[in-house]
């Protein structure tokens, strides 16, 4: 069976894609800094499919160390999650994004050319649709202008992608845009560990049901949307997962340069969130309506017909799901993997 690397792998979404790759009888590679992960994460990814993962604990910039575990190892395709993601820091340090997330690409392309791996798949975001495209988003609209420096750095990646594969013909590059991912697997072993105060709607909502945090503010309740707050398309991380999976499939069967969503296309409100978490699970959580958050598109959703057709892959968990995962993660793990 072929052997991915995942680069940044310890992460959210790089620990669940870990889980299914594996499930499906891929050997995986982890390459990851830890800058916003735990080796424990790793750790239980091993329990939960009783397989084993080689680890590396490297910095993706660091091409020499790249360039062993590319001699280590016969890796047949690569998938790119080694990135920082914080929107507001990325305003704060527009620099250290721009180098952290630029040269790991960079440093990925060079080291997989001189290693002569031709297969690559890319975190992107929806983010690089901008501010003035129509929902739902289709994958032939232009990137638009992004807001914030984590978002140029996605555009301008996607950028360098699309120009590698242009001029190296045999390099096939999938970019898959993610929507919102949310939940966790279902053993609650693994799941998102934002450090601090998070920024994201579902962790801030789940450390306000486990108590840690003492009310939700929903920001902004006058969003020309049916309820008043804005809508976006959540995902379950374990389908997105799944997703990773159906592309690894293809890239290794095809040669190509494609982009693909990967949503529900059903967009949910902050408000329809908050209820779903709370009926699902039992729980209140205390919120206030506060000012609307700069930056904020009021829905964000996507077309999600080209990963069916392309992939074959469509999402199969609910927004139920996602609450009832997500909370179970929570209450297993309340200070995530910390002390773990
Ligand atoms: P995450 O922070 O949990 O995972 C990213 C991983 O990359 C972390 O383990 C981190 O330690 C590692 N990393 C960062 N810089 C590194 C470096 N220089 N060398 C080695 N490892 C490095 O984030 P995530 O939610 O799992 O996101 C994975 C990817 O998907 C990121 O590129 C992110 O921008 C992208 N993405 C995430 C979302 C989301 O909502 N979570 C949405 C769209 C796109
Ligand atoms: C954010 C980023 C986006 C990034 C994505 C994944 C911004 C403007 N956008 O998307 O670039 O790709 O995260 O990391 O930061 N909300 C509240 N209260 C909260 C937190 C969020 O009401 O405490 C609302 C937001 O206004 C938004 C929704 O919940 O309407 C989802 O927010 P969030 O989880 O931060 O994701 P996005 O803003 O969609």
């Amino acid at each position: 069976m072929a052997t991915v690397l995942l680069a940044g792998g310890a992460g959210y979404i790089g620990s669940h894609t870990a889980v299914e790759l594996l499930n499906a009888g891929y050997e995986v590679v982890i390459a990851d800094n830890f800058a916003n992960s735990s080796p424990e994460s790793v750790r239980r990814v091993e329990q939960i499919t009783g397989k084993k993962v080689t680890l590396y604990e490297l910095d993706i910039k660091d091409r020499a160390g790249l360039s062993e575990v590319f001699h280590a190892h016969q890796i047949d395709a690569v998938i790119h999650f080694a990135g920082l993601k914080a929107v507001g820091e990325s305003v704060e340090k527009p620099i250290m994004y721009y180098r952290n997330n630029i040269d790991t690409t960079l440093s990925l392309l060079e080291v997989m050319q001189e290693a002569d791996v031709k297969k690559i798949i890319f975190s992107s975001s929806a983010t690089v649709y901008g501010e003035t495209n129509p929902v739902p988003y289709t994958e032939t609209m232009p990137r638009g202008v992004c807001t914030n420096p984590y978002g140029w750095t996605k555009a301008m990646m996607e950028q360098i992608f699309e120009d590698a594969a242009r001029a190296d013909q045999a390099l096939s590059v999938i970019l898959l845009r993610y929507f919102n991912p949310i939940g966790a697997h279902a053993s609650g072993r693994i799941g998102e560990d934002p450090q601090g105060i998070p920024n994201n709607l579902m962790p801030y909502v789940t450390q306000v049901a486990v108590g840690k945090r003492a009310c939700l503010t929903i920001y902004g309740n006058d969003y020309p949307t049916p309820d008043g707050t804005c809508t976006r398309d959540y995902i379950h991380v374990v389908d997105l997962a799944k997703g990773h999976v159906k592309a690894i499939q293809y890239i290794l069967q095809n040669h190509c340069m494609e982009i693909i969503n990967l949503g529900t296309g059903q967009p949910y409100s902050v408000t329809e969130i908050v209820d779903t978490f709370e009926k699902v699970n039992g729980v209140k959580i205390n919120h206030v309506y506060g000012a609307r958050r700069a930056g904020d598109l009021p829905a964000c959703y996507a077309n999600a017909d080209k990963a069916l057709e392309i992939l074959g892959w469509k999402t199969e968990l609910s927004l139920e799901d996602m609450c009832r995962d997500a909370w179970n993660w929570q209450k297993q793990n309340p200070n995530g993997y910390q002390n773990a």
